[in-house]
């Protein structure tokens, strides 16, 4: 274990990309950003946000864009909110909100144009400097036992080296993800959970992909990744795809990918963002139990619920 601790440089940043338009939940994201949509209560970031500072890593780099300003002030101190909630004795809500200040230190640099999620890290290049760092998509929400960037770093501490969070999925949505290939590294204090990776496609069709092991919204690379994101051209989608500078980064230094454990949410797309508020809404210790009664209470048919005394037209 005392090894384990000395390949990785300790991580402190991870960068948020937030710049995105959020189409997909038009016309909700028009005047607001995606990341503040709530999955219950809490804006779909804050998830983000809470799993860095549960893995220990002290600093978030926001890349941000036009109209994303609420991103800023939900993570600041907000004295007036405070001050009301104090002076009507909510106590536990003003600690609540004041948490929220305290998840992590946080800066912001702006992508002046939507090129890509490679251009957006290529954008925060000047305040990670020199030393490898974490990202987080936040419209992919892990629930786990153990926060999947820890798990991740775990297999960073061991090689040193750039690792992503990877996940099987079914092979007719390959078309959706950065696909690796990669070869199962024998270890076996691994549990067949980590891989090396030897080549990955960004959106491949089912035809074209090496596997079904995607790419999930979790990644601890090295700074090599940077001189690669600077020449990488825009690739699928016309946009500059971190997934392509991964591959050319492959040809200097090893990638590793890792099976986390834990449930993971697409909450970048509706059915997934509905599911997540479901089972998310299931396990408040607060809500839970009433919120299941409910769903119980629902006759679900084929055409929709119908209640239960059948009273609908
Ligand atoms: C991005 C990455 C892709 C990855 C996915 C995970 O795609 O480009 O490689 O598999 O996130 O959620 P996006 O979903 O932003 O199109």
């Amino acid at each position: 274990m005392a090894q384990e601790e000395i390949a990785g440089a300790p991580l402190r940043t991870a960068v948020l990309p937030v710049a995105g338009l959020g189409t997909r939940f038009l016309p909700a994201t028009k005047a607001q950003p995606k990341e503040m949509l709530p999955i219950v209560d809490k804006p779909l970031v804050q998830y983000a946000v809470e799993e860095v500072a549960a893995s220990g890593i002290p600093m978030v780099i926001f890349v941000t864009g036009r109209g994303k300003e609420a991103i800023e002030n939900h993570f600041d101190v907000s004295f007036e909110l405070e001050h009301q909630l104090a002076g009507r004795g909510k106590e536990e809500l003003r600690s609540l909100v004041r948490a929220v200040a305290g998840l992590a230190k946080v800066c912001y640099v702006r992508q002046q144009q939507a090129r890509g999620l490679g251009d957006a890290i290529l954008t925060a290049r000047g305040l990670v400097g020199d030393e490898p760092f974490a990202v987080v998509l936040s419209d992919d929400v892990i629930e786990a036992p153990v926060p999947c960037l820890r798990q991740m770093m775990k297999v960073y501490a061991h090689y040193g080296r750039s690792v992503v969070a990877i996940q099987r999925v079914s092979h007719r949505q390959v078309s959706n993800y950065g696909i690796v290939q990669g070869v199962p590294e024998s270890r076996h204090h691994w549990d067949g959970r980590v891989f090396r990776i030897q080549n990955m496609v960004e959106k491949p069709s089912p035809g074209k992909a090496p596997s079904n092991l995607a790419i999930i919204g979790r990644y601890i690379l090295t700074p090599g990744v940077f001189h690669q994101l600077a020449t990488t051209q825009p690739g699928a989608g016309g946009e500059v795809q971190l997934t392509d500078a991964m591959r050319h980064l492959l040809e200097r230094e090893p990638i590793y990918g890792c099976v986390f454990e834990g449930q993971r949410y697409d909450a970048g797309d509706k059915l997934g963002f509905l599911k997540a508020t479901v089972e998310l809404a299931l396990k408040r210790p607060d809500l839970g139990s009433d919120f299941r009664k409910y769903l119980r209470s629902l006759l679900l048919s084929r055409s929709g619920p119908r209640s239960p005394s059948g009273n609908r037209p």
